[in-house]
């Protein structure tokens, strides 16, 4: 079985790990390569802050939601390894705020020590009424990315730096392609449900600050409101999410919201050493897309396998995803099997 993977952002590396880890074996052996245009440290996958946390409204999508848990549960056995310092993994805790009562999330189950705010843990936060306090993770880019990449190689996946222009390109030489494209999963075939959701954030030098903070109107998009997560080395600030902003430069007005909107959440952050401006877009979708499609390419049949559309919690939900990636695939082995037929009695 010969398997392209289009992509080498989180989404790309753990497909191809999956697939490793859970495809069951053949009489042929397993050929995997990674292609990208873009590796570690240059993705949207390495600039994201890497937080753990899925949407607060339930969007009722019962399989992003095991998904979600699955890679939650899986991250969490790392946490006491030797690995977890290079993964960039670590317990993460802290608040989100609002300024109205809000139903609990589909995903208080996952985190560790999810409750409501008191009134006192209230007052610190003027002009919020309501929200929660849990633990979560971080797992952060710049790390599970060389990470992934380093066991990959171990294990015999080759990387090609290369852009590809359609699936048919990789036809011959493949049995099935993985697409994990991220936010241009449009240029390899139209899907008018995939959007960029621009974001910019601020990384600072603040040392002091050990919660996460994220603040809601439920009333506006997702992450359009102040957020502070602590990194291993920096604090991310942020709060922009312009839906169909196809932008990638920084903006000074949007870096003036962030900075204004987090040292309003924390005034002690007036004292904090920006370090870096960031400019990433989510690719947004109603649901990930996660699906198999059938391609002729001449008398060839070829599979594709498309694993995109993660929007702002791709590091929250790859492991689940990747894990169906490796479902589907060998379902796809399993059909592609020889169908060995009796001989008839003459
Ligand atoms: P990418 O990381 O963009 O990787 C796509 C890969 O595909 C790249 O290697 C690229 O080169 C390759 N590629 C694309 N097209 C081609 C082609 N034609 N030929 C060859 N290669 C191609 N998520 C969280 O879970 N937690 C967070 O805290 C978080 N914070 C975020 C903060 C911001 C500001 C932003 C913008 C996003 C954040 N996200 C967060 C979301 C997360 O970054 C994305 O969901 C995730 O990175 C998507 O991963 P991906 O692998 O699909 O895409
Ligand atoms: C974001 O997409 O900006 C984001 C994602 C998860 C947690 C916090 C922010």
């Amino acid at each position: 079985m010969r398997v392209a993977v289009i992509g080498a952002g989180v989404i790309g590396l753990s497909s191809a790990q999956c697939i490793i880890n859970y495809t069951h074996p053949t009489a042929t052996p397993l050929t995997i390569v990674v292609y990208a245009d873009t590796f570690t440290p240059n993705t949207t996958s390495d600039g994201a802050a890497g937080f753990w946390q899925p949407y607060v409204v339930d969007q009722g999508k019962p399989e992003e939601v095991k998904w979600n848990k699955e890679t939650f549960d899986y991250l969490l056995s790392y946490l006491h390894s030797p690995d977890a310092s290079e993964m960039g993994l670590f317990l993460q805790s802290g608040y989100n705020l609002f300024k109205e009562p809000v139903p609990d999330p589909s995903w208080k189950d996952i985190v560790l020590g999810f409750r409501h705010l008191t009134a006192k843990e209230l007052k610190l936060f003027p002009g919020f009424s309501y929200g929660w306090f849990n633990t979560s993770l971080m797992l952060e880019g710049k790390s599970y990315l060389p990470w992934l990449m380093a066991k990959l190689k171990e294990q015999g996946v080759q990387f090609v730096k290369k852009k590809i222009t359609s699936f048919q390109e990789l036809a011959p030489a493949f049995d099935v392609i993985v697409n994990c494209t991220g936010i241009r999963a449009q240029e390899l075939q139209p899907d008018p449900e995939l959007k960029p959701a621009r974001g910019q954030i601020l990384k600072v030098h603040a040392p002091w600050m050990k919660h996460f903070i994220l603040s809601h109107d439920i009333k506006a998009e997702i992450y359009s409101t102040p957020y502070i997560l602590p990194g291993s080395k920096f604090v991310i600030m942020g709060g922009i999410f312009q839906l169909g902003n196809w932008n990638e430069e920084n903006n000074p007005e949007d870096h003036k919201k962030v900075w204004e909107g987090g040292c309003k959440l924390v005034p002690s952050l007036k004292n904090a050493r920006i370090v870096e401006d960031w400019t990433g877009l989510r690719p947004v979708r109603s649901r990930v897309c996660l699906e198999r499609q059938t391609f002729n390419s001449g008398p060839k049949k070829f599979e594709v396998i498309h694993n995109y559309g993660h929007g702002g919690y791709g590091l929250t939900i790859h492991w689940g995803c990747a894990m169906e990636v490796s479902n589907i695939l060998n379902k796809i082995q399993q059909e592609t099997k020889p169908s060995w037929k009796m001989p008839s009695r003459l």
